[in-house]
């Protein structure tokens, strides 16, 4: 389904079918070029309801001007294809351009984005759909947990989620949306922004899929070179050791981050952020004496990469 209008209405009718009981929906939002983190959050979706839409669409609202919006992977033939292989899925939308308001008649727009245009100085604070110009002016702000973590390197990126989320729940209506825990600080801000708004979703947190190696399965990893590849497993060996230093109870979370900093480094990665911090609030922790999340973000060549690990104990 290409089509806003036609999403919505096929929803509907699916799940208020006449004659039978409701039916309840689960949606599971992409950006495609699907892997086996993708898959899994279907195979969950099939668990907590009676249908299933997954969405594929590159958000330009999430990307800023100087991000990979242009060269982020896309293969919608394959992806449709794992979609039957994995099967149980009712529907896929993928709609053209989320963000085009001229045509209400279900004229599909293949979505192009215009090459930035902006000042670099002013390149911080706008995404990749303004440069468009569509004339979109709302947007939903999470504000204490879009500020950390990623958001401190990427200013637009939870915005920009947040809002196109949002625009899917309205446009899709599901009763469960499956958020992968990959993306720690985007499924807490979808919890929180779904809690705050009262929206009548159930948000399902599943865990991090990984390749036997240990690194998080990504989209992005089909960009990382032969040699890259091999010095980004560092970064869950330094989660791992960390998580093992972080429940043995002797070092401090600055000692623990600075191991996981050296670990990183010392395999050639570039640190964008690695912290300590509490699972709802994400607020940083100097203690572990509450359940925490150690994430990090690292650049290996051009592919920043993000990864975390829980300690519940
Ligand atoms: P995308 O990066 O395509 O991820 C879609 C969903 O798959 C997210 O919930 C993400 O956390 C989950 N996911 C990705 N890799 C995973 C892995 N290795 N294990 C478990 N889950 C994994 O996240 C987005 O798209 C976008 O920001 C989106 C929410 C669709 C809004 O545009």
């Amino acid at each position: 389904i290409r089509d806003k209008a036609c999403m919505r209405a096929w929803s509907r009718r699916l799940r208020f079918e006449e004659g039978k009981e409701k039916r309840s929906l689960a949606l599971v939002p992409t950006m495609g070029f699907l892997h086996e983190g993708h898959l899994s959050l279907i195979r969950e979706a099939r668990a907590y309801a009676d249908l299933t839409v997954v969405s594929i669409y590159v958000n330009p609202g999430q990307f800023s001007p100087s991000e990979d919006l242009a060269s982020y992977p896309s293969d919608l033939r394959g992806d449709l294809r794992k979609l039957s292989e994995v099967g149980g899925v009712d529907a896929v939308f993928c709609p053209g351009n989320l963000y085009d308001y001229g045509s209400s008649d279900g004229v599909v727009n293949e979505g192009v984005f215009a090459a930035p245009t902006v000042p670099a100085e002013e390149a911080k604070a706008s995404s990749c759909l303004e440069d468009g110009g569509s004339g979109h002016e709302s947007w939903i702000r999470v504000e204490s947990l879009e500020r950390g973590l990623c958001g401190k390197s990427r200013p637009v990126f939870f915005r920009g989620v947040a809002t196109v989320v949002a625009k899917l729940f309205n446009i899709v209506e599901p009763d469960v949306a499956i958020f992968g825990k990959k993306d720690y600080q985007q499924w807490r801000l979808i919890c929180r922004m779904v809690r705050d708004l009262d929206f009548a979703v159930k948000i399902i947190g599943s865990e991090i899929v990984r390749e036997v190696d240990g690194l998080a399965m990504s989209s992005r990893n089909v960009r990382l070179l032969h040699g890259e590849r091999d010095k980004a497993l560092s970064i869950y060996k330094a989660l791992s050791e960390a998580k093992s230093a972080g429940l043995n109870g002797q070092s401090t979370c600055q000692e623990i981050k600075d191991l996981v900093v050296q670990t990183v480094s010392k395999a050639g990665g570039k640190i964008d952020y690695a912290e300590i911090v509490e699972q709802e609030s994400l607020t940083p922790v100097d203690q572990i004496n509450c359940p925490v999340v150690i994430c990090i973000a690292a650049w290996f060549g051009n592919v920043r990469l993000i990864d975390n690990i829980e300690i519940n104990a």
